[in-house]
């Protein structure tokens, strides 16, 4: 995927059209509250999480492969006044070394599955077990319902919008495919200016289906003890109707 071509519309259709995910930002703010001030992030993009737990105090290390996303999280920041320290790393989820130790892990809105070989998943779990301290621990927002029916869906609108920033009207069509667990999602944008001229860019998004039973076998062979199963952000129970997954894990030793 396109993060770096899709970070100019990002923070503008996330509050267009993601009023559910929105509520993340309490779960995370209890997570950091009981679990530690120094954290680590991965896939934190352009700081919808990470900022207002900065603002609170929090010094976060925030890792993202795409400079785009990292670029709008810098942009972000400069207003902030007395938060905690954010330093920002451009670096692969799946292959970091930080050479620091932090109490707590964040990995917000589904970031794990865009990885979508296991090989890199495992991989991003040892990562995180090598940059926690003793006992410190990390959690996962997953989407529970990436292959939801049908299979296969031709082109349709999935919205459309006037951002202001672009000064343009934005229109979103859709399409998907699934492969091997793995559902693809051609994104086109139709951005059409209001000097009349128009663009078209197209997105590619991929997400892996992960269910809670890998989830935790794969955490428990990378040292992780679970701590806590919930299907939303109030700490519901998780079930087959479940919005989330999110899953708290603490490293043995
Ligand atoms: C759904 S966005 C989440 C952004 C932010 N955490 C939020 O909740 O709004 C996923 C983020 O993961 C990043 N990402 C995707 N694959 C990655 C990888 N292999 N390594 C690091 N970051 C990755 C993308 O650049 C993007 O910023």
């Amino acid at each position: 995927m396109d993060w770096d071509k899709f970070a100019l519309i990002y923070d503008w259709e996330f509050d267009l059209i993601c009023d559910y995910q929105k509520q993340d930002i309490n779960f995370w703010e209890r997570f950091a509250q009981k679990y530690g001030n120094n954290l680590l992030e991965l896939g934190a993009g352009s700081g919808r999480v990470t900022l207002p737990l900065v603002k609170k105090g929090y010094n976060i290390y925030a890792l993202d492969n795409s400079a785009k996303m990292l670029e709008l999280l810098k942009i972000h920041s400069i207003s902030i006044e007395n938060g905690g320290e954010l330093n920002m790393v451009q670096a692969n989820m799946a292959d970091f070394s930080l050479n620091r130790f932090f109490d707590a892990v964040i990995v917000s809105y589904s970031s794990l599955q865009h990885l979508t070989a296991y090989p890199d998943i495992t991989n991003c779990l040892a990562c995180i077990y090598r940059h926690l301290r003793p006992k410190g621990m990390v959690a996962f927002d997953l989407d529970p319902d990436v292959l939801s029916f049908p299979d296969t869906m031709p082109e349709r609108q999935v919205y459309s919008g006037c951002n202001n920033q672009l000064k343009a009207q934005v229109t979103l069509f859709t399409s998907w495919f699934t492969d091997e667990k793995v559902r693809h999602w051609n994104d086109r944008y139709l951005l059409e200016y209001d000097d009349q001229h128009q663009e078209e860019f197209h997105n590619h998004i991929v997400l892996k289906a992960l269910y809670l039973n890998e989830m935790l076998s794969m955490l428990t062979a990378a040292g992780f003890r679970i701590t806590d199963i919930a299907g939303g952000f109030e700490g519901e129970n998780f079930n087959e109707k479940s919005e989330r997954m999110l899953i708290t894990a603490q490293k043995k030793g």
